[in-house]
């Protein structure tokens, strides 16, 4: 069965990107199903507003309740996964929490835009994720990077030769470095290591090079490693 993922948002159009690379390939393949629901369909104005005015005053618009609660009502008939609102009030994304929600076979994503949503329809969601410390114009800015990282740890999205097993954040580190032909570029070779066909010493190396770029780089990640005797060996033999 696919994973179904629905979007309800003001600009629909914004999520084409999904028609394309490996989300686009793993929706031909019915492996992912993605849909996006215009919440100016569901107001009842006879304009099509969807916001107004701020109640106490102050900068800008607000969404209303009704366009957007009837919207999340709707798809709630056929999608029976956690409505998540992207916020900047909410948990930081994460790597974690990418694969946490991998494993759910429904979601909901609700964007908001202008200054924010009425308050009264976070009764309808369950969880409101940020993309991080700053303001976006609108959710839809949050929604395809969160759900672009959720979707691809997916059995089946990506292909073997594309696993994420050794990316950055999946266990705690930093990719090591990564390099393709030539064997030498403008005088500069790639190390010998990874020419010299010796797996253990290749799978070693590349051990090596992700802690100490994590501990490098990433000082925060690498505090909360739990390293193994091995990896504090890597640690000492290995330059960054
Ligand atoms: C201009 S923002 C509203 C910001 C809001 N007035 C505030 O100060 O918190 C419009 C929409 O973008 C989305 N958004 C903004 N920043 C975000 C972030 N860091 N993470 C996720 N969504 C964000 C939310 O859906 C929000 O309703």
């Amino acid at each position: 069965m696919a994973v179904r993922i629905d979007i309800l948002t003001l600009f629909p159009e914004m999520f084409d990107v999904f028609n394309h690379s490996i989300i686009g390939r793993a929706k031909d393949n019915d492996i992912l199903n993605v849909n996006t629901f215009d919440i100016r369909d569901y107001t009842k104005d006879k304009h099509r507003k969807v916001d107004d005015y701020p109640y106490g005053g102050g900068a800008g618009m607000v969404m209303a309740a009704q366009p957007v609660a009837d919207c999340i009502r709707k798809v709630k008939e056929e999608n029976k996964g956690k409505v998540i609102y992207l916020g900047p009030r909410g948990k930081t994304f994460n790597q974690e929490m990418a694969k946490e929600l991998s494993l759910e076979t429904e979601l909901i994503f609700l964007c908001g835009h202008y200054e924010g949503i009425d308050e009264r329809i976070y009764k309808h969601i369950d969880m409101e994720i940020s993309l991080g410390d700053f303001v976006l114009t609108g959710g839809e800015m949050a929604c395809i990077p969160i759900v672009d990282s959720i979707l691809r740890l997916v059995p089946g999205v990506l292909s073997s030769s594309e696993s994420f097993t050794e990316e950055s954040f999946y266990n705690g580190v930093l990719e090591y470095p990564q390099y393709t032909r030539p064997a030498v570029y403008e005088g500069d070779p790639v190390p010998e290591v990874l020419v010299s066909g010796h797996h253990e010493n290749v799978r070693k190396w590349r051990r090596g090079k992700s802690l100490s770029i994590t501990r490098e780089k990433r000082p925060d990640l690498f505090e909360k490693l739990e390293l193994s005797k091995e990896d504090m060996e890597l640690l000492k033999n290995i330059e960054v």
